[in-house]
């Protein structure tokens, strides 16, 4: 059931250390492609101020619940399944959505709905935080992000890493202002909007 991912061992540290500074308020914060869930567990305990939400499509689910048994944390609830191509989400409103290592997953029309469907729920100055790789119009992307895109796309043509000014567009067009844009280990980096 539990599932393991060595990336989220390397990379939970540097992201708490972004989100705690950003996610000061107390509130529901929705984590879209919660994957294995032990960012959920390590961000639940490190941010005992806010509730923190997982989801992720259906056979995801057993290996976060897993994660959340075991850590027996009051203020990590149980995971949900949101698909982003599936019309509604499981949750109305929330102070923050999070989603890390999914926008080079899902095709753009899932980038999208994310941008989307976080919009709509976020409360007014509430933040849309992302975390992963992306080019950028004025630099090359570096060579250890080239390989992962060929990668991806000969997995999955539609997936793929994504340019900083398409997502920062879809943003805009959701009524996100950008807030944040930060370099991260291994090339990757974290950006975070507010909603207006
Ligand atoms: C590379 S994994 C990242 C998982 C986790 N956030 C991490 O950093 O380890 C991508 C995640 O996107 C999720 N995902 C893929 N398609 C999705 C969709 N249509 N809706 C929601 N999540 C999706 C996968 O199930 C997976 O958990």
């Amino acid at each position: 059931m539990k599932q393991s991912s060595p990336s989220c061992e390397r990379n939970k540290e540097p992201i708490l250390a972004v989100l705690r500074e950003i996610l000061v308020e107390p509130g529901l914060v929705l984590e879209i492609g919660s994957g294995s869930g032990q960012h959920a567990v390590h961000f639940a305990r490190g941010l005992p101020h806010v509730i923190w939400q997982p989801t992720d499509v259906a056979a995801n689910l057993p290996s976060i619940s897993a994660w959340r048994d075991e850590a027996g944390l009051a203020n990590l609830r149980a995971p949900l399944d949101l698909d982003l191509f599936s019309g509604d989400w499981p949750v109305r409103a929330a102070q923050a959505v999070v989603c890390i290592n999914t926008v080079h997953i899902v095709s753009w029309e899932g980038v999208k709905r994310l941008f989307a469907g976080a919009a709509r729920r976020l409360a007014p100055r509430g933040i849309l935080y992302v975390y992963g790789p992306y080019r950028y119009a004025d630099r090359p992307l570096e060579p250890s992000n080239e390989e992962f895109d060929r990668w991806l796309k000969a997995r999955d043509p539609l997936s793929g890493v994504r340019r900083f000014e398409d997502v920062n567009c879809a943003a805009m067009e959701n009524g996100l202002t950008l807030a944040g844009d930060r370099a991260m280990p291994a090339n990757n980096r974290s950006l975070w909007w507010t909603r207006n």
